[in-house]
Parts: structure tokens; C-alpha cells; sequence
């Protein structure tokens, strides 16, 4: 499949679980692609699983800061000339009783899962209306329902979805695409670092547990491609759930 032959796309959260499958995933689909991350080693071993015969350049990135944010989608015009996909999947998670959760902690959530999305949907959109491309941002079923201990994370994540339907239907008339991803839980470092707070209640962090086992990296990557192609060239403003039913219910 090349339905992304000729275009390039920005990935940021590129050094890791579903920000690099998804870098593989749009490269083994035909499009070059801009890696971004703040962890450079881990940008560097996914290069090293690009196809041989992508495109692909790397970019240290740091999504809160509004200035990396800019310069990394101006070396991606500079690199490539052109930018037709932007995919927001930096992320944390933040898995805490509401009276542990320090400001420093509240304010980097914020500023990475939030404020991230946001300086980068800015810096990227004039290059996309020009090419009439499109965004896709990661954001969690968590963005969809509250979950227990997670005051940060849904916060964030629930505004990265209405984030990305103001701007569908902002840029509804320039032919610029805007969908959210709303994946429940993926098998990836960030999942593996889960923890209960102290002296939390299980049962209420029950539906976190989807019906299925734990979803792969590449199965959330594929749905990515799919609503950054040309397939889905109806298909704005929507928060798709990839969670083995946890939502359905
Ligand atoms: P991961 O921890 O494997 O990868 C996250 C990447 O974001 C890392 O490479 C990290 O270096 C990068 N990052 C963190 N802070 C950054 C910053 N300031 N600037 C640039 N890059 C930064 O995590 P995973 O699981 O691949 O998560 C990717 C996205 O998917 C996140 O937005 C996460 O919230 C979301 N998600 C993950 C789920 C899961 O169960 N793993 C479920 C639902 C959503």
C-alpha cells in the first residue's frame, strides 16, 4: 500500500511505542518523514528501522517550547519543501490521587500533552492549508470518559479532542483535515510504567481494562495512516476510539 507516496509527514513522540510505529507505518506507506522527539537516542533507534528506502530526517523537539515547536516544522519545509501530514503523538501520563499532584506536575502535563498539541497545530497549519493536508492528535480514551487518579491526563486529553473539532471545523473550508485517536491501552514504555496510587480503589479504574487484551503500537499506527490518507477524505473532526470495546458500553 502507497497511499502516502509524495507526501511528507511531521511525527513527534517519534522515539517511542506509537509515535515511532507510527513513523514506520507512514514510510512504509510511501511518505518522507520528519522524526521528532526530545530523546534524541531514541530517535536515532528508530531510524535505524525506517524502510532502507525512506526519507527520513530527525529533529530534536521540545513540545512545550513554543520556539522548538516552530523551528522544527521550518526545518521540515527546509529538509523537504513541503508538509502534508502532522501527527501530535508526544504524550505523558500522570497517574496520581488529586491531593498528590504537585503544580509542577499539573503544568507539565499541561504543557506537554496540551500545550504541545496546540504551539504545533499553529506552527503547522499554514504549511497544510497550502498542501491541503491534514492532523491527526493522539489522544486517549481517557479523553472520552473519566477515569479514577487521572485528573491530569483526562484534563489534557479531553482538550486535545475538542482542540482538534474546533479546528476541523475552523479549517473545514480550506480542505485541512483535524482527527483525534483515542486509544485505551497500548502495549507500550508508557503503559509499562503504570502505577496504582497509594491506597487507590481498583474497582474504579476498572473500565481502563478494555474487553480485549492490551492493543499493539502497530494496530493504533494503522489507524493513523488510514485517517491521515486520502481514504479518509470525508472523515474531520472525529475522536476514534481503538480501545477493544472499553467505550462501547
Ligand atoms: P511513549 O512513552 O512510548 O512515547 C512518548 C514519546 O513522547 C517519547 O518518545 C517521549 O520522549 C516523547 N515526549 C515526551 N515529552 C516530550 C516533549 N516535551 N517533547 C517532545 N517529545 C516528548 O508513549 P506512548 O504510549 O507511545 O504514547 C504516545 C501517545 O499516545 C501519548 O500522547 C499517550 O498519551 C497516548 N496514548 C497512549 C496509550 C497507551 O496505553 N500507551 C493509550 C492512549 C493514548
Amino acid at each position: 500500500m502507497q497511499r502516502h507516496k509524495g507526501s511528507v509527514a511531521l511525527v513527534t513522540g517519534a522515539a517511542s511505542g506509537i509515535g515511532r510505529a507510527t513513523a514506520i507505518r507512514l514510510a512504509q506507506e510511501g511518505a518522507s518523514v520528519m522524526l521528532c522527539d526530545v530523546n534524541m537516542s531514541g530517535l536515532e533507534e528508530t531510524l535505524s528501522l525506517m524502510p532502507p528506502s525512506a526519507r527520513v530526517q530527525c529533529q530534536e523537539l521540545d513540545v512545550t517550547n513554543i520556539d522548538s515547536c516552530q523551528q522544527a516544522v521550518a526545518q521540515c519545509m527546509i529538509d523537504f519543501g513541503r508538509l502534508d501530514v502532522l501527527c501530535n503523538i508526544a504524550g505523558i501520563s500522570l497517574c496520581r490521587n488529586l491531593a498528590d499532584i504537585t503544580a509542577e506536575e499539573w503544568q507539565r502535563i499541561v504543557a506537554i500533552n496540551l500545550n504541545g498539541v496546540f504551539y504545533m497545530c499553529q506552527a503547522a497549519m499554514p504549511h497544510l492549508v497550502e498542501t491541503r493536508g491534514n492532523i491527526v492528535n493522539m489522544a486517549s480514551t481517557a479523553g472520552l470518559e473519566g477515569l479514577a487518579y487521572n485528573a491530569g491526563y483526562c484534563a489534557t486529553k479531553g482538550a486535545v479532542v475538542m482542540l482538534s473539532k474546533s479546528l476541523a471545523m475552523e479549517f473545514s473550508g480550506k480542505g485541512v483535515r483535524v482527527n483525534a485517536v483515542c486509544p485505551g491501552a497500548v502495549e507500550t514504555p508508557l503503559s509499562a510504567k503504570f502505577e496504582m496510587p497509594e491506597g487507590a480503589d481498583p474497582a474504579l479504574l476498572g473500565r481502563m481494562f478494555p474487553l480485549l487484551e492490551m492493543s499493539q503500537p502497530e494496530e493504533i499506527a494503522a489507524a493513523v495512516a488510514y485517517l491521515a490518507s486520502q481514504e479518509a477524505r470525508f472523515v474531520t473532526g472525529v475522536a476514534f476510539a481503538i480501545d477493544g470495546g472499553q467505550t462501547a458500553g
